[in-house]
């Protein structure tokens, strides 16, 4: 089952991106289960970040999943580019698409894994002709576009919602929480049911980003088996 595993997933916007090799190879180490990858396209939301080349010279440097978070509009234009340059995982947002499930389903077929991504604003509940076609959903617990912003505490009931829906229909989708994640909440996103953790301030702008991310996952982990 992908939800009984408890994963750290570094986001590199918060790294250096002159020092990326290291910064990735620091965080692979200490124990990172994948690579949060942000896209932006300036018009889903207001910021531009980086794309293809990024992820393939990623691929190339380390032997870490690519969590591709594809926070651009009509993403269907962009998977199949994605995927050949070493995404492993390619979420796209409810938002962004007039046909998710399309952008779904090339995803993988393409033989990658796919993940929906809902805002903020979105409820639950739009996913529910999807959940039996994606490997994740991820919940933003901040508006898309910027890192280290203020976790949004909707976010924990969103997480309840899924996990319960996981329960009743005996699904294996990951929960995946990205926004604001740090030593304060991680444990409590755990016990909600969220099981992959993105963190970007809290793992690259700290003083030692490697012991961030051991006790990121130290305290999810302790939480679950604190809690079953
Ligand atoms: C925000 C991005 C996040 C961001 C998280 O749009 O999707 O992945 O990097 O950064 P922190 O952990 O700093 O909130
Ligand atoms: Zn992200």
């Amino acid at each position: 089952m992908p939800y009984s595993r408890i994963e750290i997933l570094p986001s590199i916007l918060a790294s250096n991106f002159a020092k990326l090799g290291d910064e990735v190879r620091n965080v692979e180490a200490a124990g990172a289960d994948a690579l949060h990858v942000d896209v932006m396209d300036g018009h889903f939301v207001p910021n531009l970040s980086l794309g293809i080349p990024v992820v393939a010279s990623l691929h190339k440097a380390t032997r870490l999943p690519l969590d591709v978070h594809l926070m651009i509009e009509q993403p269907e234009s962009f998977i199949p580019e994605f995927v050949q340059a070493g995404a492993s995982r390619v979420l796209v947002h409810q938002e962004a698409t007039a046909h998710l499930d399309r952008a779904l389903s090339m995803i993988r077929e393409l033989g990658a894994e796919a993940g929906v991504v809902i805002n903020p604003a979105t409820p639950v509940a739009t996913l529910s002709e999807v959940l039996d076609k994606v490997d994740t959903v991820l919940v933003m617990s901040v508006n898309p576009g910027f890192g280290g912003q203020s976790f949004i505490p909707g976010a924990y009931e969103k997480i309840r919602q899924l996990n319960e829906w996981r329960r009743r229909y005996n699904s294996s989708f990951r929960i995946e929480v990205d926004g604001g994640v740090d030593r304060a909440n991680v444990a409590l996103l755990a016990q909600a049911g969220a099981n992959s953790f993105v963190a970007g301030t809290s793992i690259f702008h700290a003083a030692d980003p490697a012991a961030a991310t051991r006790e990121l996952k130290q305290l999810a982990t302790q939480a679950v088996s604190l809690k079953a």
